[in-house]
């Protein structure tokens, strides 16, 4: 048994998730974590919502309100909805605790006391008009990398390299399109120089990664320059200096706090296990892996970031020094990053209405139906494109005719020709059901050492392939044939049944609410795959500050079933099944097309409305 630590991203709570978001890092992660529970591995999987930043002060702007306003909103907005995916999280949690504070806080100490966190100068942007600061956000020019335009001031998203913002090329402000100035100001900085050695000697041992990932990681080890930590910014972690910690206008930069999330929230797990140091068994012993769960936008961050600001705890890199209280912390094991989901052959993009919401989905189809149609169909290792057609297609092919139909099939003809699972001898088993039988057994060891490789789609794929042998092998018996052989119908039977339970274990990972029904109509009872569960609690730190979380109980043996064939029990009785799976309206489709439609009509029209707004307001500055 391992300890393995499953960290997902933290989605910003700016807004409502997309499709393209869950696809990236949500479905992904879930069925790595729920796979490695069944295999009867120690999994802790974290995550909450990112809340500092400017991207939060952008909504919080564009709405009137103020940003903690805005977090509170879309933190509980968004821990609904991955709840309702059935995401398992240990715990989901967020960055405006003050347990993650305190963390985030030692964290920086300790880097600066090895020497890795210097103060000095770094020129930041000010809109004239104003006066005032202009977040990295809010910049656009081109990459002085990639050449590629509309590139933003903290990051290219065509080339996925982290920019400042004084590098663009012909920077403009994305409020009202003035161009910035730019004048100095102090800020600390993270020597990632001086951290380039270890960090690229960790990413050359890695084995096992998705090679774009790697190669783009190690792309980014070309020229490596020291990076601000901090900005002029109100909102956000205090920098924990003296003459900087009362300081309202500089904050900790929102990407350096929140990578530290994964090790933030699994303190914060510990401490509500009430066993606070039991985060240590996923982060102080190396032979604990981590993975970590995202879309490719995010690959700099977890691949020299995070391992950097990592090592400068921990004393690793040129300056040397020494681990803080938390001791040596591990680097990841692999950064699982996936690429691009686009909708309808479109760049999703809230603003612009090129989105469907999590709970928009989810409210009109039944939640394994979106699970499966990502699994199946998702940017594991290259772009893929959500479409409506294809997602009605998986659906009523795969998930109602191949699968539902199957279980539906063989648990009727169980209960109406015997009301149970017939008992059956070894000696009446023919070449075929031997053959089907051992299909089941191997396939757990195909299917398990896919997931184990990140290689979903092909291990769903070879579970689907399992399900496909079954209904060839029901067709070929024909059971509804067999009129005088009560023996012989009892034994084809009790094979299917035997590997749609099989199946149904292989399937689990990807279906947790459907292979629940599947388990129950095979006549189980109790718990086959857990879900996760929404809990209101207080901050551990912050009297009266209350939020959810997302955590769950998931125990082998308990309510989680273990990988592997469990014996079909002769006796078993078997009730009169109803459909598992439903088929979704071709109609469906349109329906779905045309509302999509109207959602980027009206979103253009708002789009335009504002910035017109905005470069009016400019103008009648500048006349006024
Ligand atoms: N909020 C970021 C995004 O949505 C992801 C942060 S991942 C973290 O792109 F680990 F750094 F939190
Ligand atoms: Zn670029």
């Amino acid at each position: 048994m391992s300890h393995i630590l499953v960290s997902v991203a933290w989605p910003y709570a700016n807004g409502p998730r997309h499709i393209g978001h869950v696809a990236g890092f949500g479905v992904p992660s879930d069925v790595y974590a729920r796979y490695e529970r069944m295999k009867g591995n120690d999994v802790l999987m974290v995550s909450g919502t990112d809340e500092h930043g400017t991207p939060i002060l952008v909504e919080a702007d564009a709405e009137g309100v103020g940003p903690q306003e805005i977090a509170d909103r879309y933190n509980r907005v968004i821990a609904k909805d991955l709840c309702n995916l059935g995401l398992s999280y240990d715990l989901f949690t967020r960055t405006t605790t003050g347990n993650h504070e305190h963390v985030v806080q030692e964290l920086f100490k300790q880097c600066l006391e090895n020497g890795y966190i210097y103060e000095g100068t770094q020129k930041v942007a000010i809109s004239p008009s104003t006066g005032r600061t202009l977040p990295d956000r809010y910049i656009e020019g081109t990459c002085p990398i990639c050449g590629a335009d509309g590139a933003r001031g903290d990051q290219c998203d065509n080339c996925g390299n982290e920019l400042d913002p004084d590098e663009l090329l012909n920077p403009v402000s994305k409020i009202n399109g003035e161009t910035p100035r730019f004048e100095e100001s102090r800020h600390f900085f993270l020597d990632l120089p001086a951290l380039a050695e270890a960090n690229l000697a960790w990413l050359k041992t890695r084995e096992g990664w998705r090679s774009n990932v790697l190669n783009f990681s190690l792309g980014l080890f070309k020229e490596v320059k020291p990076r601000a930590i901090t900005r002029d910014i109100d909102w956000g972690i205090p920098v924990p200096v003296d003459g900087w910690i009362d300081n309202p206008n500089k904050k900790l930069y929102v990407w350096f706090d929140a990578v530290i999330g994964y090790l933030s929230a699994s303190i914060e797990w510990a401490r509500r296990q009430g066993d606070p140091e039991a985060w240590r068994k996923w982060w102080n012993d190396p032979e604990a892996p981590g993975y970590y769960f995202m879309g490719k936008d995010n690959i700099t961050f977890h691949s020299q970031i995070w391992p950097s600001e990592l090592l400068a705890y921990n004393g690793k890199g040129s300056k040397g020094g020494e681990a803080g209280g938390y001791g040596d912390l591990n680097l990841p094991e692999q950064v699982v990053a996936s690429e691009f989901m686009t909708m309808e052959g479109k760049k999703f993009s809230s603003s612009r209405g090129i989105v469907i919401y999590v709970k928009d989905i989810l409210d009109r189809y039944p939640v394994d139906a979106v699970r499966y149609y990502i699994s199946v169909a998702g940017p594991e290792t290259s772009d893929s494109d959500f479409t409506w057609s294809e997602f009605v297609r998986h659906n009523n092919e795969e998930l109602a005719a191949s699968w539902g139909n199957l279980v539906n099939r063989v648990a009727n003809l169980l209960n109406k020709d015997f009301g149970c699972i017939p008992e059956i001898q070894d000696s009446w088993l023919t070449e075929e059901d031997r053959a089907l039988l051992d299909k089941g057994l191997q396939a757990f060891d195909t299917v398990g050492g896919l997931i184990e490789r990140h290689r979903q789609k092909a291990a769903l794929g070879e579970a689907m392939g399992l399900v496909g042998d079954i209904n060839k092998y029901i067709s070929a018996q024909e059971p509804w044939k067999i009129k005088d052989d009560p023996d012989r119908l009892a034994t084809v039977l009790h094979t299917a049944a035997q590997v749609v339970c099989d199946a149904n274990t292989m399937l689990a990972p990807f279906l947790p609410h459907a292979s629940q029904k599947v388990y129950e109509a095979m006549g189980g009872t109790g718990t086959f795959s857990p879900l996760p569960r929404l809990e209101e609690v207080e901050d551990l730190d912050k009297p009266g500050f209350t939020y959810p979380i997302i955590t769950g109980t998931y125990i082998l043996g308990e309510n989680v079933h273990p990988w592997s064939r469990e014996d079909i029990k002769d006796g078993t009785p078997i009730a009169k099944p109803t459909p598992i799976f439903a088929k979704i309206p071709k109609e469906a489709v349109q329906e779905e097309l045309d509302r999509f439609q109207n959602q980027l009509d009206e979103r253009k029209a708002k789009e335009q409305a504002r910035f017109e707004a905005e470069q009016a307001k400019l103008k009648e500055r500048s006349e006024g």
